[in-house]
């Protein structure tokens, strides 16, 4: 199991450039599954989760190559239109397969996901609008079972809640249902939107992707195509707040600053000055003292919650008191007892965190709860006195492509050290 050993305080300067997005990828690698053509994929970042897909796909029958950092899937078969237990348990974005393999092949059974470190996460939303496609649903052994011998039929699907992965879930079984399909209260993060931008270019007929109600007229079959996944949203977003919270002067590059409009309203307010630096780059620099500002998570455009562990590490550094208020997972505030040891002063609410600052933090053993929680560990340790270790980095090694060179390039003193 592998380490960081991290010193502190560093000021970072310099360029990083952003990855591709891992929640852009993961739709658009089981997306493949929909057509028996190749389709190539570029800018899928080299991070586990995507690792975890691919072999989800093989398990399916689909042949993923490798070439010039593009990935090439081929599903010409699907020999087992299942996602079996031990996949799924290590990535919840499994169940993103389901509508895929369900359109594709009348038929397909996939594990029920278990607990999450960051909230109950059920999938019954995805199972609800795919009953409303016509499937037949039960449950069997810790497995979701989905039955649509004679296909799945056009009709409304209005999602409860605003559901990522559930729009784009039903997104990829509505391109093959017969007639059209009419998503209400969907998301409308980038992500989707790269979704259905790959999806018409194998042939699929959608509108209204980015706005709450998406529209798809069902075609009767897909083929090959090849696309560039958008740049990582929230990796840009964990670069500008290591800007932030080091004084530093860093040049985020190869990112989509419109997908950032929330992180960058509070980051300002926070006191960081933000320029473009060309295109699709963006230069932070913080020349003063950091202030406490409120965020709240939200749907996309609002606030993201996969920003809110970052930004509260940055709110231990800023002077006055931040309410941190998370609506989207009721489970996702781990992070905070980790930052309390470095000392933060942190008091928790039930969806609420108060942040008191600034507190001078210093380095700690912490263990990483999440994907999102251990980027937060590593920002503060950034800059915390003395040395920290991040335990279990594995959960940031699910979404982060290299992120101990990219930080490492700014100036951080990170070392990542394997234990037997
Ligand atoms: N929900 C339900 N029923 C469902 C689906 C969702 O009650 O059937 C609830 C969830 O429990 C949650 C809320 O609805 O409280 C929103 O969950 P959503 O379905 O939108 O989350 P997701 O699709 O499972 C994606 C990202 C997450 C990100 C969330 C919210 C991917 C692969 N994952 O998850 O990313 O936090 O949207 O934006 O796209 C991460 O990258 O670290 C990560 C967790």
């Amino acid at each position: 199991m592998d380490r960081f050993l991290i010193s502190g305080p560093t000021r970072l300067e310099g360029k990083v450039a952003t990855s591709g997005a891992k929640n852009a990828a993961l739709p658009a690698l089981a997306a493949c599954l929909l057509t028996p053509e190749p389709v190539t994929l570029r800018r899928v970042p080299a991070v586990r989760d995507i690792a975890t897909m691919r072999q989800l796909l093989e398990h399916c029958g689909a042949t993923v190559e490798e070439s010039h950092g593009a990935l090439r899937v081929t599903a010409a078969e699907i020999r087992a239109p299942e996602a079996p237990y031990d996949l799924v348990k290590t990535m919840r974005a499994s169940s993103l397969v389901l509508g895929p393999l369900l359109a594709r092949c009348g038929r397909a059974r996939v594990s029920l996901p278990g607990g999450c470190a960051i909230g109950a996460r059920p999938i019954n939303l995805h199972l609800a609008g795919l009953q409303a496609l016509g499937a037949q649903i039960w449950q069997e052994h810790g497995y979701i079972h989905a039955e649509a011998p004679h296909g799945l039929r056009g009709a409304l699907v209005h999602f409860d809640r605003i559901t990522v992965t559930g729009t784009e879930d039903l997104l990829m079984a509505a391109v093959l249902a017969e007639g059209e399909t009419v998503l209400e209260n969907a998301a409308r993060e980038p992500e989707v939107v790269d979704l259905a931008e790959l999806l018409a270019k194998m042939g699929a007929r959608i509108e209204g992707a980015g706005t709450p109600t998406i529209r798809v007229q069902g075609v009767g079959r897909l083929h090959g195509a090849e696309h560039t996944i958008i740049p990582d949203r929230i990796e840009a977003g964990t670069f500008l707040i290591a800007g932030a919270i080091t004084a530093g002067d860093v040049v985020v590059t190869s990112c989509l600053p419109e997908h950032l409009g929330a992180l960058l309203v509070k980051l300002r307010q926070a006191g960081a000055e933000i320029a473009e630096a060309g295109p699709g780059a963006l230069r932070i620099r913080r020349p003063g003292r950091l202030l406490a500002v409120d965020v709240t998570t939200e749907e996309y455009p609002g606030f993201a919650t996969d920003l809110q562990a970052q930004f509260m590490a940055l709110m231990t550094q800023a002077e006055g008191v931040s309410v941190i208020t998370e609506t989207i997972f009721e489970n996702r505030f781990l992070h905070a007892l980790e930052l309390m040891r470095m000392g933060a002063d942190i008091r928790l609410e039930g969806r609420q965190a108060i942040v008191t600052g600034p507190r001078p933090l210093t380095g700690a053993a912490v263990i990483a709860s999440d994907l999102r929680a251990s980027a937060s560990l590593v920002l503060a340790a950034l800059v915390a006195r003395g040395e920290t270790v991040v335990d279990r980095v594995y959960h940031i090694d699910r979404g982060y492509e290299k992120i101990e060179q990219k930080l490492g390039a700014l100036g951080a003193r990170i070392e990542r050290v394997s234990l037997p």
